[in-house]
């Protein structure tokens, strides 16, 4: 049996003539770039988020940076974020040329928000939590040390699409919110794509101002700023993508369910914590164990794909290592040791996630 980590091919083929006919239409349409489909996914993401703007944002990097352009987040100054993340959360800080400030994690892998508030200068303009893996960071306390400090949110959701925190969806919390749409995210496209959705109607016209050459009107250019439009293609992917989401999560949630059903007496592997009052949308099933490059090489053996995320913290690598050498993340530095993420994509089968489950037990002698 060869297991893949995200299987794209057998989703497509629930879904090939929903799909091809949503293709077909764009074709037929004669327009590519910023038109109906666009639109009309803007209003329906913003919507299932139960916020009220959305704005597509074509490139990866560009939705966390834009974001931080409209809110006039600049050169030297300070963003509280994260090391335990894509390194796209930092580049987005670092290509507005302001200065990333690390935090440690907690035992969910989120940024601690009890460390925030000694991490605060003068220079301190905004906070970027990652809500990792599909959880959520505790951002009801962030926001509270936001809103006494007054200092900007910009959440990285790239994981935790839909994920709830106090049974309210990530980011009704404030100012913007970002979502990745990366084919291997919760909701995916076929090619690349991100979100940025916010509540504030000023940041909303900015940030769609930016995305177009600073233009409002066509042809006059307001701002002095980027390219990043989505193609309506992606968009009418994406619209499809939506429908399933919500049953695409509960299939994560059955997986996750086996896995801690399955793992939970083994004393070498801590199963991920799940925070009262929230849900987890399982983007990734993450546990820590011990021998873990070991099991890894078992495991690859027998045809299981495994990975880390991230094997390598954001401040330890090579091109920082001038700046961050003398930090120390020991929360972080311990789980990146023994982290593992196990497939748990919709399309896995039952007979698949038990061989997986029979492997591990097998190599921990159970
Ligand atoms: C938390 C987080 N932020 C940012 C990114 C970068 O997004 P993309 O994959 O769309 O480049 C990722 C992607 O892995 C991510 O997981």
């Amino acid at each position: 049996m060869e297991i893949l980590f995200n299987d794209f091919k057998r989703q497509y083929s629930l879904i090939k003539e929903e799909m091809d006919s949503a293709i077909h239409e764009v074709l037929n349409s004669w327009w590519f770039i910023l038109w109906k489909q666009v639109s009309s996914f803007e209003e329906e993401f913003a919507q299932k988020n139960w916020s009220k703007y959305c704005i597509w944002i074509w490139n990866w990097l560009d939705a966390l940076k834009i974001s931080l352009m409209a809110l006039w987040v600049w050169e030297w100054d300070e963003v509280i974020t994260t090391s335990h993340s894509a390194v796209a959360t930092t580049l987005a800080i670092l290509d507005v040329w302001a200065i990333p400030v690390f935090v440690d994690t907690d035992e969910y892998y989120c940024l601690d928000s009890v460390l925030i508030e000694e991490k605060i200068t003068d220079k301190t303009k905004a906070v970027m939590p990652v809500h990792i893996y599909g959880h959520s960071c505790d951002i009801v306390e962030i926001k509270r040390i936001c809103d006494k400090h007054g200092l900007y949110l910009v959440e990285d959701c790239a994981q935790s699409h839909f994920t709830e925190f106090n049974w309210i969806k990530l980011g009704n919390y404030w100012d913007t919110w970002c979502f990745s749409f990366y084919p291997t995210k919760n909701l995916w496209a076929y090619g690349d794509a991100w979100a940025i959705v916010t509540n504030d109607e000023e940041i909303y016209k900015k940030c769609k101002m930016i995305r177009n050459y600073g233009q409002e009107t066509r042809y006059e250019h307001k701002l002095f700023w980027v390219n990043s439009r989505l193609d309506e293609m992606q968009a009418a992917i994406l619209r499809v993508q939506l429908k399933h989401i919500d049953e695409n999560t509960e299939k994560r949630r059955h997986v996750a369910k086996k896995y801690i059903d399955g793992l939970q007496w083994i004393p070498e592997i801590q199963l991920p914590w799940l925070r009262e009052w929230s849900t987890h949308t399982f983007h990734l099933f993450v546990i820590q164990c011990e021998r873990r490059d070991e099991l890894m090489t078992y495991l690859k053996e027998k045809w299981i794909p495994t990975l880390i995320h991230y094997p390598i913290s954001i401040h330890k690598q090579p091109f920082f290592d001038w700046k961050y050498s003398d930090l120390k993340l020991s929360n972080l530095d311990n789980q990146v040791q023994r982290i593992l993420s196990l497939p748990v994509h919709p399309f896995i089968t039952d007979e698949e996630i038990d061989y997986i489950v029979l492997n591990i037990k097998e190599f921990y002698g159970k």
